[in-house]
C-alpha cells in the first residue's frame, strides 16, 4: 500500500502540473517552438507564453520526470509526437485535470462539512472559477455531440419538431453552452435556458452565434428550478437538464415544476452521471473511472447538493434507480433509459407527463 500511496500522489503532481500547463499555454508554446529535431531551452517556453523562466524550468522538469515531456542530456525540452494532440487540444482528459482544481479549492471547507457539527454543504461560490470550467467541459463535451446525436437519441419527432418551431426550456443551463448550440442549429425554435446561479446566467447573456451576431431566439433567467415563473405551466414542448438534476438540493420540487411546465404532449429529456446505484456494481462496471466518478461527486456535487437541512444530498453518482424512483415521484412514470456513448459516462433519460 505504501508504494500505491506514493504513485498516487506522484499522480496528483503530475496532474497538478498539467493543469498549469493547460491554463498558461504552456504546451501548446512548446509545441509550437519545438521537435525532437529541435529540442528548445526552457527560456524559449516561457518567452513565447510570457511566463518566468525560473517557474517554466521546473514545470519542464516535473513533467521531464513524470514521462510527460521528453528532455536530453542538454536539458532542452521537446513533446513527442504521439502526445502533441492530447496536450495541445481542449479534450476530455486534459480538461479533466485542469477541473480538478477548481473542485479542490474549498478543500478545507469540504472537510468540514464532512464533520458532524460542520455545514450541511457548500455554495457554489466557493469553487471560485467554476462557470468557466463548467463552460469548457460543457464545450469539448457537447460540441460535436448535441445536434448530430443527443437530439436524435431524444426521439418522440423532436428533431422535426424543433425544425419546424417549439418551446424549450433548459434547467440548470449554467453557462449555455448546450442550448446556444441548439438556438443556433434550430432558429424556429425559441430557447430558454435558466439557472439559480447569477454568475454563470451572465456569462451566458454573452454566448454569441458563430458569426458574431445575437440570438433572437435565445433568452435566460435567474430563477431556481424549484420555482419557475408561473407563467410556465403547459408552456413548453421539451424541457431539457443537462447533468444539473443531481446536483439540486431538491431536485424533486425541480422535476415536479418540470412536470408543471411541459405541455401534455410535450417530452422531458434528462442527462445525468451513469450509474447504477450500487458502488459494487459501478465499480465492476467503470473500474479505476468509477473512483474518478465517485471523486467527482465527493468533491463537488454532494457538498453543492446537500447545503440545506432538507437537501436529498444525491451526488452525482445517485445512479439509474435513484434517479428514476425520483422521476417517478414527480409524476413521470414512463422514464425510457438511452445510453449516450457520447458523453462519456453518462446516460439519458427520457420522459412525458
Ligand atoms: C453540473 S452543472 C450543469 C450545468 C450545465 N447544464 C452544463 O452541462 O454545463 C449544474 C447546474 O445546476 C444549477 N443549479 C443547481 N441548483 C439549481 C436550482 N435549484 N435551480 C436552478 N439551477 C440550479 C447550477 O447553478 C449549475 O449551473
Amino acid at each position: 500500500m505504501q508504494d500505491r500511496l506514493t504513485n498516487l500522489a506522484i499522480s496528483n503532481v503530475l496532474s497538478n502540473a498539467v493543469n498549469i500547463g493547460n491554463r498558461l499555454h504552456l504546451f501548446k508554446a512548446l509545441a509550437e517552438i519545438s521537435s525532437e529535431e529541435n529540442p528548445v531551452l526552457p527560456e524559449k517556453i516561457a518567452e513565447r507564453a510570457g511566463c518566468k523562466e525560473r517557474y517554466v524550468r521546473e514545470w519542464c522538469n516535473t513533467l521531464a520526470c513524470g514521462n510527460i515531456l521528453e528532455v536530453n542530456e542538454k536539458e532542452e525540452f521537446w513533446i513527442a509526437n504521439e502526445n502533441s494532440e492530447a496536450l495541445t487540444t481542449e479534450n476530455f482528459p486534459l480538461v479533466f485535470n485542469t477541473m480538478l482544481s477548481t473542485v479542490l479549492k474549498p478543500i478545507q471547507n469540504l472537510i468540514e462539512c464532512f464533520r458532524k457539527d460542520g455545514p450541511y454543504g457548500l455554495d457554489y461560490n466557493v469553487y471560485s472559477d467554476f462557470e468557466e470550467m463548467q463552460q469548457k467541459f460543457a464545450k469539448v463535451t457537447s460540441e460535436n455531440h448535441i445536434i448530430p446525436s443527443l437530439v436524435p437519441a431524444i426521439g418522440n419527432g423532436i428533431q422535426e419538431r424543433l425544425q419546424s418551431g417549439i418551446r424549450v426550456l433548459d434547467v440548470g443551463c449554467g453557462s449555455g453552452i448546450q442550448v446556444k448550440l441548439l438556438a443556433e442549429h434550430f432558429p424556429n425554435s425559441h430557447f430558454i435556458g435558466l439557472d439559480i446561479t447569477e454568475k454563470a446566467i451572465e456569462a451566458a447573456r454573452l454566448l454569441k452565434k458563430s458569426d458574431g451576431s445575437d440570438f433572437e431566439n435565445l433568452e435566460f433567467l435567474v430563477a431556481d428550478a424549484g420555482d419557475m415563473p408561473k407563467s410556465y405551466t403547459d408552456s413548453f414542448d421539451l424541457v431539457l437538464l443537462f447533468g444539473s438534476c443531481h446536483d439540486q438540493m431538491r431536485p424533486d420540487l425541480c422535476m415536479k415544476e418540470v412536470h408543471r411546465v411541459v405541455k401534455s404532449d410535450g417530452i422531458v429529456a434528462v442527462t445525468d452521471v451513469d450509474g447504477s446505484s450500487n458502488v459494487y456494481t459501478d465499480r465492476e462496471t467503470y473500474g479505476k473511472m468509477a473512483a474518478m466518478k465517485y471523486g467527482g461527486s465527493m468533491l463537488h456535487c454532494l457538498p453543492v447538493g446537500s447545503n440545506s437541512p432538507d437537501a436529498l444530498c444525491c451526488g452525482s453518482m445517485w445512479g439509474r434507480r435513484r434517479a428514476v424512483e425520483l422521476m417517478n415521484k414527480c409524476g413521470f412514470f414512463d422514464v425510457e433509459i438511452i445510453p449516450t456513448d457520447y458523453f462519456p459516462g453518462s446516460v439519458l433519460y427520457v420522459m412525458k407527463k
